[in-house]
């Protein structure tokens, strides 16, 4: 079995190259970064460039699945400028995939695509769980980039190759993410909520990130999926469960929402957004988390 990984040098790439090699599982992947080809051991690299629509063909070679996880990061300040490329390395690169199998017709051997989606997708919502069946609309930025990059995904069904979306929460790794900088401002005793604090948060453990991936490459799962764990908590919890993991204080009150409007504008989606997802498909499927609890899912990243 070979796989192409799209966004392999990322936070869920990394992990997810690591665990098929170890499975010893064949791994092709695109970066857009030529220093990288040679990066990962055990794996194949192809440059790719969506904006110019280059893409090396020899990347599908023999492979069965591709695992969709490129996009250009969103922690970094919405400019009008940045916001396109958040918007085009997502939607674009689909389609220059999309184009590519299309091109290559019967020469190709993939049977299915995985790829990452988001569940900033959903409306912001105090109270109600969010499904796979909730309403979707394309209010907010972030939902337009999501249901635009969804679009594209779906189209691949046109070629006859299964697909399937994990519309992914907050991702928890040792490094990076939404946890670096919320360790920082634990390490020094600064941790605190933003807003009401009371907003969901719907997270996942990387590993039962990667182990989502692999089973839905695995089972050729199709459909739309919410890859969280099964207990989303208040922000206030979050952080809390944080400070406590770090053994540090969780003292402060919220930052008031006004004040984080005023500093990062419209970015504060991001923070002050309120998701209580349900994993019920997932668990449906069969699907076993190992990290389901937010204390045990931080101790086990931050001992
Ligand atoms: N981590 C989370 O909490 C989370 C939550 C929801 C959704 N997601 C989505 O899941 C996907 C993977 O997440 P991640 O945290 O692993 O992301 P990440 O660490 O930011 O990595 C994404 C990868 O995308 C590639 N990339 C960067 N800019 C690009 C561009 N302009 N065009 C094409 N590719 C580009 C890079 O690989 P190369 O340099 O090798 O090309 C990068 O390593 C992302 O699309 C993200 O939006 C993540």
């Amino acid at each position: 079995m070979k796989v192409l990984i799209t966004g392999a040098s990322g936070l869920i790439g990394t992990e997810l190259v690591k665990s098929y090699l170890t499975k010893r599982v064949g791994v092709n992947f695109l970066t857009t970064n030529k220093s990288k080809i040679n990066q990962i051991q055990g794996a194949k690299g192809f440059y790719w460039n969506p904006s110019n629509n280059f893409i090396d063909l020899n990347c599908f070679d023999d492979v069965d699945s591709i695992i969709h996880l490129s996009g250009s990061t969103i922690s970094k300040l919405w400019t009008s400028s940045y916001k396109k490329k958040i918007f085009s390395s997502r939607v674009d690169s689909t389609k220059l995939l999309y184009n590519s199998i299309k091109k290559l017709m019967n020469s190709h051997k993939v049977k299915n695509i995985v790829s990452a989606s988001a569940i900033g997708i959903y409306p912001s919502d105090d109270n109600e769980v969010q499904t796979e069946t909730t309403a979707t609309s394309q209010e907010s930025f972030m939902q337009n980039v999501v249901l635009s990059w969804e679009r594209e995904v779906t189209a691949f069904e046109s070629l006859k190759i299964k697909v399937a979306k994990l519309r992914l929460g907050l991702v928890l790794t040792k490094k990076g993410g939404v946890l670096g900088p919320l360790k920082i401002a634990a390490k020094f005793g600064l941790s605190s909520a933003f807003g009401t604090g009371k907003q969901g948060q719907s997270w996942i453990h990387i590993h039962d990130t990667v182990r989502i991936f692999i089973e839905a490459v695995e089972k050729k799962w199709e459909g739309n999926f919410n890859a969280v764990s099964p207990n989303p908590v208040t922000q206030t919890k979050f952080i809390s469960a944080l400070a406590k993991a770090m053994k540090r204080p969780f003292l402060l009150p919220p930052i008031p929402k006004f004040f984080i409007n005023l500093i990062i504008g419209e970015m504060s989606h991001l923070i002050l957004d309120s998701h209580w997802v349900s994993s019920e498909k997932v668990n449906n499927k069969g699907f076993k988390f190992d990290y389901p609890e937010v204390n045990k899912a931080l101790e086990s990243l931050l001992k």
